[in-house]
């Protein structure tokens, strides 16, 4: 086996670092923001590496020379030159450098203080294993794994957890803001165009925190408007006889124990509310996109398409899991 040479190292290294970081899509980067937010960030993290890049190459420009112009000056006296380079770079720049950027970390996080806006949305989002749940409180409208907002306008967040910590983190809007048993973390959110932006959960919160995931949805006004109109109502009524099967089995059963469908008898906070379960982009929290197969796969098997999950595996015949299915696909 040859020694790999150095330079061939670095290249491996900075493709490495390239591929993980930049490479991938769909990967959201707080480098792109698209809200106010993540844009105070990305400009305090571009300053911070330009000062970094900066008294990096200073540093190794001076090491360069002293390695150079050594000389036999051992025994001599220091330079008045050497002396001021040594007080200069080694107390005064510091002393410069870092009390400039502490300063401007706390203006960058201040301005991240939550909207005064009287008038701004409130969501209240609250953290479980391993999903978020969503609520509106002014609007009577309760969903899950997916925050939907008026493009252009600051909302107002206010997050808490069920369970253990988790930490809320959209890194293209906002950064990243813990989620505490007991205690209301208050933050905003806004995006300035309308879009989909990707939510992880960046807290290590058990066996399935890598899979607790959300979309912020921004969109225009009237689309937002109408959106929060269909949540508020309660849900599709079974219009089939295998829907009312479905829903027969889905209330007999575990499944009304956990999970709550408006304007029926299941009102249980354990799950996710489902009462418009169609009209959302993912189940299981980012896991599978919403398709009725999906919906099959994941009721049939949760331990198997997201392990640890606190959702239990049922036993049901064939044709009572198309009931079910079809109860549930209706709920949009
Ligand atoms: Cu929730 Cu990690």
């Amino acid at each position: 086996m040859s020694i790999p040479k150095p330079r061939s190292t670095a290249v491996t290294v900075l493709a490495l670092a390239c591929i993980a970081g930049c490479g991938a899509e769909n990967v959201p980067s707080m480098l792109q923001p698209a809200g106010t937010g993540a844009e105070r960030i990305a400009s305090l993290w571009w300053l911070m590496l330009g000062l970094s890049i900066g008294v990096f190459l200073l540093v190794v420009l001076l090491l360069g020379y002293a390695l150079f112009h050594q000389g036999n000056q051992r025994d001599e006296v220091p330079s008045r030159t050497s002396m001021a380079l040594i007080f200069g770079g080694g107390a005064a720049l510091p002393l410069l450098v870092i009390p400039a950027l502490f300063v401007l970390t706390l203006i960058t996080m201040s301005a991240l203080a939550p909207t005064e806006d009287a008038e701004a949305l409130t969501v209240q989002v609250t953290g479980h294993q391993f999903w978020w749940e969503v609520e509106y409180p002014d609007h009577g409208v309760v969903t899950a794994n997916e925050i939907r907002i008026p493009a252009g306008e600051p909302v107002r967040l206010e997050v808490t957890s069920a369970d253990v910590i988790h930490s809320f983190w959209v890194p293209e809007l906002q950064g990243k803001i813990d989620m505490i048993p007991g205690r209301t973390n208050v933050t905003f959110i806004d995006a300035a165009e309308p879009g989909a932006y990707r939510g992880l959960c960046a807290e290590f919160c058990g066996v399935q925190h890598a899979l607790m995931q959300l979309h912020v949805i921004a969109e225009p006004r009237d689309e937002f408007a109408d959106w929060l109109k269909r949540q508020s109502a309660p849900a599709t009524e079974a219009d089939s006889a295998l829907a009312r099967r479905g829903e027969a089995i889905f209330m007999a059963t575990g499944c009304a124990a956990c999970h709550s469908i408006q304007g029926t008898g299941a009102d249980a906070d354990t799950g996710p509310d489902l009462t418009h379960l169609i009209s959302r982009t993912s189940l299981a929290a980012g896991v599978l996109p919403t398709t009725r197969d999906n919906v099959r796969e994941w009721i049939r098997n949760p331990q198997g398409v997201k392990p640890g999950n606190l959702m239990p595996a049922m036993e049901f015949d064939e044709d009572e899991w198309d009931a079910l299915v079809e109860y549930l696909t209706g709920l949009d």
